[in-house]
């Protein structure tokens, strides 16, 4: 069995490493990342605690279980937020010529039938990929569905009803004892469709998918393998540590950092981890905490505040797994590089308050929750992704439009109608980026 490692543990004198530094240590091969250990961000520097003692890079997540060189850690990297950004993964482009295990057209192209013969067309082929940082997941319209595929507008000529291409962005593989629900739709379940009542379960059965879907391996994987790798992934908890002007977010009472996420509960409640920078002497972290408060508290026109969505405490996950539609994918903001799917309401749909008349047609580059269970009222349905670690790996939303927070703010406020002054939206920014 062969063994890739991420990236090699330097003995740390300095404070922290960049993204630059990693490339070139790659190679230096090591066993382990030391817990804690620093890795700078566009935001300031995140960490990794594993409640295992160290990051084990022998772990089956490392190892090619595969046929196309592919592992857990071609997508989820410690240094990316344990998913992979898309600064990240031009990096990557440039290092290898598109050549890198992430590069395969199963999955990692716009179309699988693209051209990739010359590094000029890997950078075409790979187009979403290197500026979305997303993933094309391929997903029928389900048999039962309450509303059918009418028209398809792929600029990478591929997709069709039996097969939507759904570029997504790959969730993080840590603060995993804090979700609700697995995937962006909630799809991979061990138990019947809908929120599990064991989420290791599903875990279990997505390590297995994942290794027969990206990594293309024939076979199932065994249950002990399985086993290991849900331990090694659900002990990691990432956070940043620093932010560029509030500095260390674990000091002055601050909560900040992975540390204390490893002994969160899983619960409803309201974010408190800067509650003691309310009187603090240091500016930037006083708009931390007054951005935690505005996350806490700003209700918009319409009734609802970001914790009511984003509901765990301390993580910002949904604690109920509720997915919403926040508009993500709405038709209305499709950009030139994605697909559009036009459907139609049929027959199946009973007619009722909270569904449209039969014959009703939306547009959509994403029906999300809708193609797991064929309902109309799941259209466009999202999980609640966690917001920890953000520095590390824009771009945000499951379709990474947003390349920063700032833009996420300006979303919620064209999309969902929050009203922020200019320096509110600052202290929301600084504190997503304190977490
Ligand atoms: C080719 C890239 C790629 C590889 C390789 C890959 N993943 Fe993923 N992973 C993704 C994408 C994309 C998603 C989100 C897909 C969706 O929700 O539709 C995801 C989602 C996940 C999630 C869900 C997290 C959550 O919050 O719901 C976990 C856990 C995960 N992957 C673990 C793994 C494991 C374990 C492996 C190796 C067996 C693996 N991944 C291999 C791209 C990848
Ligand atoms: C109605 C529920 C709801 C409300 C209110 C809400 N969110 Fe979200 N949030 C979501 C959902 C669902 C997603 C995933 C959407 C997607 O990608 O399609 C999300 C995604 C995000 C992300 C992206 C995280 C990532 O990993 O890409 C951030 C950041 C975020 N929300 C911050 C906020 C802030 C700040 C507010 C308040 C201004 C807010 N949310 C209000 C439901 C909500």
């Amino acid at each position: 069995m062969k063994h890739h490692w991420i990236f090699g543990v330097m003995t740390l004198t300095s404070a922290c490493v960049s993204q630059d530094e990693l490339s070139t240590i790659e190679s230096a091969s090591t066993d382990e990342i030391k817990n804690n250990h620093p890795i700078s961000n566009e935001l300031g520097v995140a960490t990794t605690f594993s409640t295992a003692g160290a990051v084990d890079l022998t772990n089956e997540f490392f190892q090619e279980l595969g046929t196309n060189d592919r592992h857990c850690g071609s997508c989820h990297k410690a240094e990316e937020g344990w998913t992979v950004s898309a600064a990240g993964l031009q990096k990557t482009f440039d290092r290898t010529g598109g050549l890198d295990p992430v590069f395969r057209t199963n999955d990692g192209s716009n179309s699988p039938n693209a051209d990739v013969s010359t590094v000029e067309a890997r950078r075409a082929a790979y187009s979403m990929l290197l500026t979305r940082g997303a993933i094309r997941v391929g997903m029928p319209i389900p048999g039962n569905a309450e509303f059918e595929l009418i028209a398809v507008d792929d600029p990478y000529g591929f997709a069709s009803a039996s097969e939507l291409s759904l570029f997504r962005r790959p969730l993080p593989s840590a603060n995993l004892t804090l979700i609700p629900v697995v995937m962006w739709d909630g799809r991979v379940t061990g138990t019947a469709v809908g929120p599990s009542l064991n989420v290791n379960q599903d875990l279990s059965n997505q390590s297995n998918g994942a290794t027969q879907g990206h990594a293309a391996a024939p076979d199932e994987i065994s249950p002990s393998i399985r086993t290991s790798i849900v331990d090694f992934e659900t002990g990691l908890f990432n956070a940043q540590v620093v932010a560029h002007d509030a500095g260390r977010l674990d000091s002055e009472g601050g909560r900040g950092g992975p540390v204390p996420l490893a002994t969160q509960a899983f619960v409803a409640a309201r974010f408190n981890l800067y509650d003691a920078w309310a009187t603090s002497d240091n500016d930037a972290r006083r708009a931390v905490f007054r951005g935690q408060e505005l996350f806490n508290t700003r209700t918009r026109a319409t009734g609802g505040t970001c914790r009511g969505c984003h509901s765990a405490e301390n993580v910002g996950t949904n604690k109920n797994g509720t997915f919403f539609n926040v508009n993500v994918s709405a038709g209305s903001r499709r950009q030139a590089d994605q697909p559009l799917y036009t459907i139609r309401a049929n027959a199946l749909l009973q007619s009722g308050a909270a569904n449209p008349a039969a014959g009703t047609v939306i547009t959509t580059t994403d029906p999300g929750r809708a193609l797991v269970t064929g309902k109309w009222s799941d259209m466009n349905r999202f999980k609640v992704p966690a917001m920890r670690a953000l520095g590390s790996r824009a771009p945000y939303f499951h379709d990474g439009s947003a390349n920063s927070l700032e833009e996420v703010v300006t979303f919620y406020e064209e999309s969902l109608g929050f009203v922020f002054t200019d320096a509110e939206e600052a202290d929301l920014v600084a504190f997503m980026a304190a977490l």
